[in-house]
């Protein structure tokens, strides 16, 4: 896909986020913030079986990251908790386009993993790795 399409699906989910909004009672939830720019990120995730029956996310920031979100919400649908656990930057990054980012933007862009990756450890009970980006 050509740049220019990359850019227009990142503001169409900016301008009309898929899966805004929070969940009561969800299994995973979990909330994180950019230091660097203090824009703040939370999930929620449903499971059913061990499966994303729902998926929620709220926050305020770029479009970068609240259009990462919204991307990240709709490419977890009906995963496992164990395919949760192990889901890579680069599948997010590439759903995204990440040619055009640069380093700063690509820490936006990963504020909704950061926050998954959180959340499903933390559900886990296990400690989340230091590389859990990648
Ligand atoms: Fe804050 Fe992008 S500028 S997350």
């Amino acid at each position: 896909m050509s740049e220019d399409i990359y850019k227009e699906i990142i503001l169409d989910h900016y301008r009309n986020p898929r899966n805004k909004g929070s969940l009561s009672n969800a299994e995973i939830s979990a909330q994180d913030n950019n230091p660097v720019c203090g824009d703040r990120l939370s999930i929620d995730i449903k499971l059913e079986d061990n499966v994303v029956s729902d998926i929620k996310f709220d926050g305020e920031g770029c479009a970068i990251s609240q259009s990462s979100a919204s991307i990240l919400t709709e490419m977890l649908m009906g995963k496992t908790v164990d395919e949760l656990s192990k889901f890579t930057k680069d599948e997010l990054l590439e759903e995204l386009g990440t040619p055009s980012l640069g380093p700063a933007r690509i820490k936006c862009a990963l504020l909704s993993l950061k926050v998954l990756k959180m959340g499903t450890y933390q559900y886990l009970g296990a400690e989340l790795p230091s590389d859990s980006d990648n």
